[in-house]
């Protein structure tokens, strides 16, 4: 036995020092084990993965590609089992199939089956913290996959507008598949939620775009020039022929991990736009609030108060009932207002600001479901803040604050997009233009993270305070600040990107880009008492990947985490790879790892 604690929120460790290995890394002490790589079979008549041999129907039953998300639902009263839900948010194509292999349709067949996500049940390892697949798939009953083509139910006040209406589906309310599936949350009612991210780039065009729709389309970057060419196979795709379709992508959706054979859904009621997560909390009068981020250069946070209130009781009864939740409420879009940086800091005080509830509009000249379908429009009308990339965020459980990733903006500083007390770093090309002063090289290349703190400790509050509490980078750049920690002592950090806490509340945050030259990675950051700020790399990823999830759970014991996209190049061959990770083949898999104390 290893000495020391097995505790990941406890553990002393030695930070992983910044590299380019095609390895995961973990601190020394700790293990990881692969618990599912991309093809590995999810159902029980899924054939065994050959990368030389793939079929639509075999890659629909095997685990998909670049998974993101990961969250981990304990199964039944045994602490063996477990439930373990991924997304499958896109697919590389250049590096998956063998050159020449398959055909141009085939190719977009697979692909559309190996988006998604995936229900897999794990069992507990024999060293402390360790998981694996359950190894007999005929009893994995809650097994599931979930692609660009299972049938979605519509929820919420826009089921059946007109412009959810498409030829396959008359009356708006059922929707094939999910893609561009980003982060997510898990509910206190034991479902998952996950975000429909740069859904826009899966729509392409044979002849015009539809000219009632050119402000919304050119909202949501909806050009008509995605590249997957999924039309070829699929005319739903062609935004010529219908226009509508795309109205049903950039959704909330929710799976209900224990009901396999229950269509998921799609939450009209918690907005439109390039959703990364939700996070769900209980608040002090248990209705239940959502934390979303919009991510893109410029774009907004909002949340969500339901109308109803969560029902604790351990029945099926409550568990429906806590399951309409979503479906009414208010959704509300976030200001930030700073209160100066004489006091050195870069904090103030925030409103959320309501678009719509379920019943009524707030937003002039927009009905309920004109904001609920084209949130980003509603927003631009009543003065939010623009951000730098919202992706995750997520609610401390200990302190009940909230922690939003910004991942980078390398428009800030620019016209559309000036700088504020929350966003205050231009990019060192935006202000050689405007010719200000260039006291570093970076800008805002390497992210934020933002910490707010509801009034009165109340989610449902309409005003908030906020700080910066990290200025992420490589610690030696002046602008950097590590919430005041000694910045000699923390590991540089780039572009967070996924967060998670464990139980006690210890912030983690997985990264997406690095720019400061090393892998991405996963890094632990105390956020209170004497050690906050001290941000600590626990694992370092394989070339060209980003790090997903992240999910701990097992009494801080596993750290579950995704490698997406190793060795991700435009130039890579499925024969000439930059990663062959996790080193099983001769190509890389995308696959969820889960980090546990040696023995
Ligand atoms: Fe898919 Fe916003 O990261
Ligand atoms: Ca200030
Ligand atoms: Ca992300
Ligand atoms: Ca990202």
């Amino acid at each position: 036995r290893v000495a020391g604690t097995d505790d990941l929120a406890k553990v002393e460790f030695k930070p992983v020092a910044p590299n380019k290995r095609d390895a995961v890394v973990v601190a020394d002490g700790f293990d990881h084990d692969v618990v599912m790589r991309w093809g590995d079979p999810v159902l029980a008549d899924a054939p065994e993965f050959d990368v030389y041999q793939q079929t639509p129907e075999a890659a629909a039953k095997q685990f998909g590609y670049n998974n993101d998300y990961v969250g981990v639902l304990p199964l039944g009263k045994s602490a063996t089992e477990a439930l373990l839900v991924c997304n499958h948010e896109y697919t590389n194509e250049n590096m998956m199939y063998p050159t020449g292999k398959y055909t141009s349709a085939q190719i977009k067949q697979l692909s559309m089956a190996y988006h998604g996500m995936s229900v897999v049940q794990i069992t507990r390892g024999l060293v402390p913290g360790s998981w694996a697949q359950s190894s007999d798939l005929s009893k994995a009953v809650y097994n599931r996959r979930i692609t660009a083509t299972t049938p979605f139910q519509l929820t919420g006040p826009a089921v059946g507008d007109e412009r959810l209406k498409t030829k396959q589906d008359k009356f708006g309310a059922i929707v094939k598949g999910t893609f561009a599936n980003c982060a997510g949350g898990l509910t206190p009612w034991g479902t998952v939620l996950s975000g429909e991210e740069n859904f826009n780039g899966y729509f392409d065009k044979s002849g015009s775009l539809d000219s009632r729709y050119t402000a919304q389309y050119a909202r949501y970057g909806i050009t008509g020039s995605g590249s997957r060419g999924w039309s070829e196979i699929d005319s739903r795709f062609d935004l010529s022929i219908e226009p509508h379709e795309v109205h049903r992508f950039g959704w909330i959706v929710e799976v209900d991990p224990l009901k396999p054979n229950e269509a998921p859904k799609k939450h009209t009621m918690l907005g439109r736009f390039k959703h990364e997560g939700a996070n769900v909390v209980i608040a002090k009068d248990k209705r239940v609030v959502v934390y979303m981020g919009d991510d893109e250069r410029g774009d907004y946070m909002y949340k969500f108060v339901s109308a109803g209130t969560f029902d604790p009781a351990n029945t099926a009864k409550a568990r429906a009932k806590n399951k309409l939740l979503l479906d009414k409420g208010t959704l509300y879009v976030a200001k930030f207002t700073g209160n100066g940086t004489a006091d050195s800091k870069y904090d103030g005080t925030g409103q959320w600001i309501p678009l719509t509830s379920d019943t009524q509009s707030f937003v002039d000249g927009m009905s309920v479901n004109d904001v609920l379908i084209f949130t980003r429009l509603a927003a631009d009308k009543v003065g939010p803040t623009k951000m730098d990339r919202p992706e995750d965020v997520d609610i401390n459980p200990v302190n009940g604050k909230v922690y939003a990733a910004l991942t980078n903006n390398s428009n800030r500083g620019n016209a559309t997009t000036p700088v504020d007390e929350a966003n205050p770093l231009s990019t060192s090309m935006v202000r050689s233009a405007l010719g200000q002063p260039l006291t570093s090289a970076s800008g805002n290349r390497n992210g934020y993270i933002l910490e707010l703190t509801a009034d009165g400790d109340d989610h449902t509050a309409t005003t908030f305070g906020w700080d910066l509490m990290l200025v992420c980078g490589d610690p030696s750049a002046p602008e950097t600040y590590f919430a005041g920690f000694d910045k000699s002592k923390v590991s540089p950090i780039s572009c967070p990107d996924n967060v998670a806490f464990d139980s006690l509340g210890n912030l983690w945050i997985a990264t997406d880009g690095n720019v400061l030259g090393s892998n991405d990675g996963l890094f632990r950051v105390a956020v209170e008492g004497a050690n906050r700020g001290q941000v600590q790399q626990f694992v370092t990823m394989p070339k060209n990947a980003e790090t997903c999830g992240p999910f701990i759970t097992d009494n801080n014991r596993s750290l579950f985490f995704a490698v997406q996209h190793p060795g991700e190049s435009d130039t890579a061959t499925f024969e000439t790879p930059t990663s062959t990770w996790p080193h099983s083949d001769d190509f890389p898999r995308p696959a969820v790892c889960v980090a546990f104390r040696k023995r």
